[in-house]
């Protein structure tokens, strides 16, 4: 407490005269320090989960094309696209309790990245850490590893910190034999770790137990996982339709 009465009357002389002095006694002081102190290390914090995405891929956690993307604005037309909403909606509010996977397997232009997108803005707005990947450009960032001479390692270690990981396009393009055991082991470490993954998909259940491995996907039916189809057509084409024909 000494030091702490020192600078307090330190201050005090070099405060001009009719300053109010924001502390008057060194008791005030030091908890204005540690209340400061304590503020600095949440923002801090927040910081660090915010940047943990960019830093693994020199890029916000969600991609531009889908960096607006909402619960609010995704339009429902039919009880299969309300219930995937409403899945969607509830993952994001119970975020946190436990570890749930989802997974949402449906052709392309169905809406899954839009839902993926809507759960991740809904946590990086809680100052969570997302990345939302496809499995090409993870594989680029791994080739890029190997390049620099660096192990997967150090990339494998950043990808279990995320908060939410979400692999996107898996099984899009035929993958090698490294790219499953990459995937497999990517998935493997976050669930052994309690930390959720997602996977967007255009195969089914047993497409992707081929592609990520059966006990894998088993595993992320663990703790609730949720597994949602997206059976209905492509967003553009149902919009396209409706549009009233001109010449
Ligand atoms: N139900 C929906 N309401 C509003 N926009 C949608 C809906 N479904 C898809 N979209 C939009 O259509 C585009 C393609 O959807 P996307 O989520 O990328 O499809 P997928 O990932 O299934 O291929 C995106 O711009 C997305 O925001
Ligand atoms: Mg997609």
């Amino acid at each position: 407490m000494k030091n702490t009465s020192d600078l307090l009357r330190r201050l005090q002389r070099l405060m001009p005269a009719g300053v109010q002095p924001r502390f008057t006694t060194a008791e005030e002081l030091l908890a204005w320090q540690q209340e400061e102190g304590r503020k600095r290390s949440v923002e801090v914090e927040k910081l660090n989960n915010k940047v943990r995405a960019e830093k693994i891929f020199g890029r916000s956690g969600i991609q531009n094309l889908h960096r607006n993307c909402t619960f609010k604005n995704y339009e429902v037309k039919g009880d299969g696209q309300r219930h995937a909403l409403s899945l969607a909606k509830s993952y994001a509010m119970n975020f946190g309790n436990g570890f749930t996977s989802f997974v949402f397997s449906g052709s392309p232009g169905t809406g899954k990245n839009h839902l993926a997108a809507a759960i991740g803005n809904y946590l990086l707005a809680q100052n969570r850490s997302v990345l939302i990947v496809t499995v090409a450009d993870l594989m680029l960032r791994v080739r890029a590893c190997y390049d620099g001479g660096q192990s997967e390692s150090a990339l494998l270690d950043e990808l279990d910190r995320v908060d939410l990981l979400v692999l996107d396009e898996v099984g899009i393009q035929k993958g090698s034999q490294h790219e499953k055991v990459l995937l497999n082991q990517i998935v493997d470490r976050r669930l052994a770790a309690m930390k959720p993954v997602g996977v967007l998909t255009n195969l089914n259940y047993d497409e992707l137990a081929a592609t990520l491995g059966e006990r894998v996907v088993d595993r992320l039916k663990m703790d609730k996982g949720i597994w949602v189809n997206f059976t209905w057509g492509s967003f553009r084409s149902q919009v396209r339709n409706s549009q009233p024909y001109r010449q």
